[in-house]
């Protein structure tokens, strides 16, 4: 069967004709969000797709359902209840019938198709000419937008032309509330459930234009609300209203060749948000005032915050449409999918999918969130806000796994709480409290945001650093140096190992970070400092012993290869031979193989000890870097969507060029390519934004690991040029690489000093530029 391609285009990504094996991915690429709704690019006048073809989804961000979760087998601290990102009321759909005739793209013929993600705009257009089969020609255009303005709306507007007739045009506007999530049928192994319809609805009612909802899960106990309101100027001809479902149906009489306008906006919202008697009013209320704004209104809006947005986060490549393209699609994506009221986190599918269950993972931190520091600092503060709303699960959980001081975030989470079952990958997986603690030292370094330190960041950092004073010991056979065991990193194909490189490494500088963090709060405010101190019953002995496992960290060596194995026993493992791998069960060796097999293998599912490396390289020499560089290439299966960017970064840093514009280019197209076919059950978040590291901190060599901004701008020899605008300490500068040179431009009032191949520069005023030879 022919491939799914896109055509490359600066800033469209378009579907030029419809084909129904292609949907359940390009419900996908279609998908839309503003970090609290988020939707499907499912069709307006429906369709019915098997379950294998697709799913109708609309979310909203920390919205979740919970089962009791059963195990065979049950421990002590296992999560009792799961969370799952809730499939919600559809209220998008709206049939269209021409003189009687249903519009339908199964039946008649579809003359002209094509769908649109305006990148630049927000919004997905879809346009189609259809001849029904009584022969009656119709065009038809779908806008779509999920506001940037106003978190609480999605908005369509729906116009139709006779082309060849003229007659009555009907639109029912339907409410579907009879939901069920439904990954699980198609992908057992990343999905837990839950089963069957879970919204309980509370009340269901039209009032003149407006279709209006509520409803409590059975489990979790929240409610939601939602409705819908149209603008038309035909006249009501039907509305129906049943138990679950309902519709109400208008005129409108069309003209030949006169197009005809039917608007629809949607509200969302739960009681995570306010008290629950107060949603349903709400949403009343929400929609009656984006009636009265209309589409046009709303597209409008969303232009200004996507200019906002493309201002300080696009990369602009000369010399590689593709790759423009596919990192303009990253960007867009991952901007869409980040929860940003401080109360809800980013999930690794966005809210683009069930996939994952709608959870969040170190991907946020590690992935998404330093792309945010550097282009819109106010979001990625935003994020960690979250982690910060959620502390006190943390610290409960901490408590649960026997420790009794500090804070252990979850592995996977919604509401905060660990929802793991699979402890070996999950819960073990203890680099995630050195991940947040790096996001939270890396937006302080970035953005200089000291208040943000005194009310926040150091409570977060000590909290987070106390688990990894207590996980580990002193090991009197490894010459007395702080050891951890029994951990997971973020290699997945290696589970509960002893001294994970990347986790010891990652926990050395949480502790420092804490032990900074403290110092630097008690110079700015020691009020503020020694309410900490006492509210953390913070005593001068933890100090002190931080600083013992700071200077006696233990790291696995290897003597004879001169290279950091990526735990103690990594080496030991069975070389692995993929050639007694029957190839199609290569890259599925979870679903084929028992996790013993491949935990026993010398071999990596992604990058780990390398990421470590990559993030402290200040630690590192070129040498040291490349040795384990070359080392973890021939180790690493790249199995994970996380891994690729990662090493294409190291690469660029050690000057292997060409691997590093390999590695970048399958990270900038992975998704749009559908490279790990799997697009349809959400995007890769991660990935996604290792697209934009790979040029900044890959080809660009931006780091800030050594408490200053550091610049090793390089050109790929397949570009003209690129450029980029980075935020630091409040100042905004635009990066321009061209051959044999870099430009800098301070584009704003706040002066900036760093350094650009060892150079110190200074621009003190918005316009200055500096240029420099390379
Ligand atoms: C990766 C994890 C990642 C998760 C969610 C897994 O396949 O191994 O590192 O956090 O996917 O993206």
């Amino acid at each position: 069967m022919e491939k799914n391609t896109y055509p490359v285009e600066e800033w469209k990504v378009t579907e030029e004709k419809f084909v129904k094996d292609w949907n359940y991915r390009n419900e996908t690429t279609f998908a839309l969000s503003n970090g609290y709704i988020g939707t499907r690019g499912t069709f307006d006048e429906g369709y019915p797709f098997t379950v294998d073809e697709g799913l109708e989804g609309n979310f909203i961000n920390g919205f979740y359902e919970s089962e009791h979760i059963r195990y065979g087998e049950w421990n002590f601290g296992f999560p009792e209840t799961s969370q799952s990102l809730l499939n919600l009321p559809n209220l998008k759909k709206t049939t269209i019938e021409v003189n009687g005739e249903m519009f339908d793209l199964k039946a008649g013929e579809i003359v002209e198709y094509s769908r649109s993600l305006l990148m630049n705009e927000g919004i997905v257009v879809r346009n189609v000419v259809w001849k029904s089969p009584k022969g009656k020609e119709v065009k038809a255009t779908f806008k779509r937008l999920v506001s940037l303005a106003d978190k609480n709306i999605m908005a369509i507007q729906i116009k139709i032309t006779p082309i060849n007739f003229e007659g009555t045009v009907k639109f029912s506007s339907y409410v579907e509330a009879g939901v069920e999530n439904h990954t699980r049928k198609t992908n057992p192994l990343v999905d837990y459930g839950p089963f069957g319809k879970h919204l309980v609805v509370e009340e269901l009612k039209s009032d003149e234009d407006y279709i209006l909802y509520q409803g409590e899960t059975k489990n979790s106990k929240l409610s939601m609300a939602c409705g819908s309101v149209v603008v038309t100027d035909g006249h009501m001809t039907e509305c129906v209203i049943g138990e679950e479902d309902g519709h109400t149906s208008y005129e409108v009489y069309a003209e030949e060749g006169k197009e005809v306008t039917f608007e629809k906006m949607i509200a969302y919202t739960s009681e995570l948000d306010m008290p629950k008697e107060e949603i349903l009013p709400f949403i009343r209320a929400k929609l009656s005032e984006a009636k009265v704004l209309g589409y046009d209104k709303y597209e409008a809006l969303q232009k200004e915050k996507m200019d906002e947005f493309w201002s300080k986060a696009d990369i602009k490549i000369e010399g590689d449409e593709e790759l423009q393209q596919g990192i303009r699609f990253n960007l867009f994506h991952i901007m869409q999918s980040a929860g940003r009221d401080g109360r809800t986190g980013m999930g690794a599918k966005g809210l683009s999918g069930e996939g994952y269950e709608g959870h969040y993972f170190w991907d946020t931190e590690m992935y998404v969130l330093p792309v945010f520091v550097y282009t819109d600092s106010e979001l990625a503060k935003q994020l960690l806000n979250y982690r910060y709303d959620t502390l006190d699960d943390a610290r409960d959980r901490a408590k649960v796994l026997g420790h009794m001081k500090g804070a252990l975030y979850p592995w996977r989470t919604i509401n905060g709480k660990e929802a793991s079952t699979y402890f070996p990958l999950g819960t073990a997986q203890y680099h995630i409290n050195a991940d947040i603690a790096y996001a939270f030292k890396l937006y302080l370094d970035i953005t200089g945001d000291d208040q943000y330190l005194i009310d926040r960041a150091a409570e977060v950092l000590v909290e987070t650093a106390r688990v990894w004073a207590d996980v580990g010991c002193f090991a009197e056979c490894k010459d007395n140096k702080y050891c951890i065991c029994s951990v997971t990193g973020p290699d997945e194909y290696n589970a509960i190992v002893d001294n994970n490189f990347y986790t010891n490494l990652m926990a050395r500088e949480n502790i420092r970070s804490a032990m900074w963090a403290l110092d630097r709060m008690k110079s700015l405010d020691e009020d503020a400092y020694n309410k900490l101190v006492e509210k953390l019953e913070l005593e001068d002995e933890e100090l002190e012993y931080w600083e013992r496992i700071i200077n006696n960290m233990y790291f696995p060596f290897d003597e004879k290869l001169q290279i950091y194995p990526q735990d103690d026993g990594f080496m030991m493992r069975k070389p692995w031979d993929e050639s007694k791998i029957p190839e199609e069960k290569r890259h599925l060796l979870y679903e084929n193989y028992h996790p013993l097999f491949v935990y026993r293998q010398k071999m990596s599912k992604q990058a780990d000890a390398i990421l470590g490396m990559l993030l402290h390289s200040n630690f590192f020499t070129e040498e040291e870097l490349k040795r384990n560089y070359d080392f973890y290439q021939t180790v690493t299966l790249h199995h994970s969507s996380l891994s690729t960017c990662i090493f294409g970064i190291l690469a660029s840093q050690i000057g292997y060029d060409e691997e590093a514009y390999k590695y970048f280019s399958q990270s900038a197209r992975m998704d749009l390519d559908d490279m790990h076919d799997n697009f349809y059950a959400g995007i890769h978040a991660a990935n996604m934004a290792g697209t934009w590291q790979g040029i900044v901190f890959g080809f660009a060599g931006v780091r800030s690991n050594t408490g200053e901004l550091t610049i090793h701008p390089k050109l790929p020899e397949q570009w003209k040029s690129y450029e980029f605008c980075v935020e630091y300490h409040g100042s905004d500068m635009r990066i321009k690489i061209e051959q044999g040179k870099v430009t800098y431009k301070l584009l704003n009032q706040v002066p900036i000093t760093f350094k650009s191949n060892h150079e110190p520069i200074t621009l003190n005023k918005e316009g200055e530029e500096y240029v420099q030879e390379i």
